[in-house]
């Protein structure tokens, strides 16, 4: 399968050190406005002059510099002349490499530590309050700025907690200006990036579109393009995107698996193919998948029958289409895709080497299809590909949808799949979405599965009666990216009217409650 890459835009680039934090400076880097891209630290400086960067940051790691094995970055790239920016581990490893010492004094900082800005502030601190509260964590600390540089900021345990030289144009903070936790981390980068670097604030959603759809047409010519639609936000973005590019050279497939939400089908058939003007076709295929389902309780077969009855499913609507296409002499040759740049970054494909990970939302596409990958949101975050959703005009409730399986309800019943127990957990799931919608806490909340356990029940009260009725989870957690998690503190009226809603209108339902597990150790999903 071909891969499609690339932007016209220079980049600024993160060098990786090996935390969690270069993807987040990534992003904080774009939403000043300027694109930027992820590279690991053992690149090249060659291998980096080839990307012709307008800006460099060095992220933060997990190891002390002094470390055995501890990575390192190729000494030529700070003799490059491009502005750079040093973050934590990142700004030792810099002060190291141009002569200043580093050293582990036993005074460790973390968590919120103040700051203390030295002098003008220089061009990254300028104009901040001489006293604010960074985010701190690190073992080893500067002791000497290289020669040359200004020291910025210090703490009570750190002499030289930010230091720069506007000769060289490099610069550094010992904090982590890209989380939130940092009063004025926002700013620094900004600074850098427009005192520094002298860049302006021209990346954005329109542009994106713009240098897509050129792209997507010198692709795809006159052949005929298959896009899966699974209801999410992802593949509704690059859909309509590819769309406005070849217009009805494009078929979406949606198929109705029979474990969707309700009101999903409708949202897609109706709304998105109005403010698109998409053509789809909807494959009803219920039936056979939730045949196959009858009498599985097993997790993993559960998620095996669903993507395997997903890839039969779509096998057949694309021979359909590509019939259809012969007949008219023309050639289905392409495949639309919903990957993201965090998909592309955590399977390499952030050093440069073509290693990516086929990440499929809607269950699982075959690998050996003969066909061309469109991916146009490749080099974007979940937040850009919400802001281009919304240019592109599709509704509100498509675009800020929160992340959803592509299982789908399957995976949220503990126990056997059957219509009468989908349906349960249908309503039950729409009353919580739309009471947390109404407590306007959609931002607040990264998702929240609403999970039926199918094979318990527990006695209860209604009116004169005993019931004898399945309990509900409901399990809202707050993320940066599903990968670790923490249960949001949904507020008690909210869960109250929650729980008396699903007890009083779902009759199967006499119980409610509440997951208090953070991920680790729980998952998200209950399964
Ligand atoms: P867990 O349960 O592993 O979930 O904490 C992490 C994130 O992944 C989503 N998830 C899936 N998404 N296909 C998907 O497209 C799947 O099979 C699948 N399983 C879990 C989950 O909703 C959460 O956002």
């Amino acid at each position: 399968m071909a891969e499609q890459t690339g932007t016209a835009q220079r980049p600024v680039l993160v060098v990786d050190f090996g935390a969690q934090y270069a993807q987040l400076i990534a992003r904080r880097v774009r939403e000043a406005g300027v694109y930027s891209e992820v590279v690991p630290h053992t690149i090249s400086a060659a291998e980096m002059a080839e990307k012709q960067p307008v800006g460099i940051v060095l992220s933060g790691g997990p190891s002390s510099v002094y470390a055995e094995g501890a990575p390192e970055l190729d000494t030529a790239i700070f003799d490059m002349g491009v502005p750079m920016l040093g973050i934590c581990y990142g700004f030792q490893v810099m002060a190291r490499a141009l002569g200043g010492t580093v050293g582990n004094t036993g005074d460790r900082e973390y968590g919120a530590t103040e700051a203390t800005v030295t002098g003008d502030g220089g061009a990254i601190l300028g104009g901040q309050p001489a006293e604010q509260s960074v985010w701190m964590s690190h073992g080893d600390a500067v002791q000497q700025a290289p020669e040359g540089f200004d020291v910025l900021a210090s703490t009570s345990v750190t002499p030289v907690a930010a230091f720069g030289s506007p000769a060289k144009k490099l610069y550094g903070v010992q904090w982590h200006p890209e989380v939130k936790n940092s009063e004025y981390g926002q700013n620094v980068i900004e600074n850098f990036l427009r005192n520094v670097a002298g860049l302006s604030a021209d990346w954005n959603a329109g542009n994106v579109i713009a240098e897509q759809i050129e792209r997507i047409r010198e692709q795809v010519g006159n052949a005929r393009v298959i896009s899966a639609m699974s209801g999410g936000v992802d593949s509704a973005v690059s859909t309509a995107l590819v769309h406005a590019a070849i217009s009805d050279q494009l078929t979406a497939v949606f198929v109705d698996h029979g474990l969707l939400r309700k009101g999903e089908r409708e949202q897609v058939e109706r709304d998105y193919v109005a403010s698109t003007g998409v053509r789809l076709i909807t494959v009803d295929a219920a039936d056979t998948f939730l045949g196959h389902l009858e009498g599985v309780s097993d997790p993993e077969t559960k998620r095996k029958i669903i993507g395997r009855e997903f890839i039969r499913t779509f096998e057949k609507v694309q021979l359909d289409l590509v019939e259809e296409a012969r007949a008219s002499g023309e050639e289905v040759k392409f495949l639309v895709q919903g990957t993201l740049y965090p998909d592309v970054v955590e399977s390499g494909g952030g050093s440069g080497t073509a290693n990516i990970k086929s990440h499929h939302n809607v269950g699982g596409l075959p690998d050996d299809l003969d066909f061309e990958l469109i991916e146009p949101l490749r080099l974007l975050f979940k937040d850009e590909v919400r802001e281009i959703g919304r240019e592109l005009g599709i509704p509100e409730e498509i675009v800020g949808r929160q992340p959803f399986p592509g299982p789908g309800l399957g995976i949220r019943i503990v126990g056997e799949i059957t219509r009468e127990r989908l349906d349960i957990l249908r309503e039950a799931d729409a009353i919580a979405r739309a009471e947390l919608t109404a407590a306007g806490l959609d931002q607040t909340i990264w998702q929240c599965p609403v999970v039926l356990l199918a094979d318990v029940r527990s006695v209860g009260v209604q009116g004169d009666g005993r019931t004898y009725g399945h309990p509900i989870v409901l399990r809202p957690v707050s993320s940066e990216d599903a990968m670790t998690a923490d249960w949001t503190r949904v507020p008690y009226d909210v869960l109250a009217r929650i729980s008396n809603k699903i007890t009083n209108q779902v009759p199967e339902v006499n119980r409610v409650v509440l997951d208090v597990t953070s991920k680790p150790p729980g998952t998200i999903e209950w399964e």
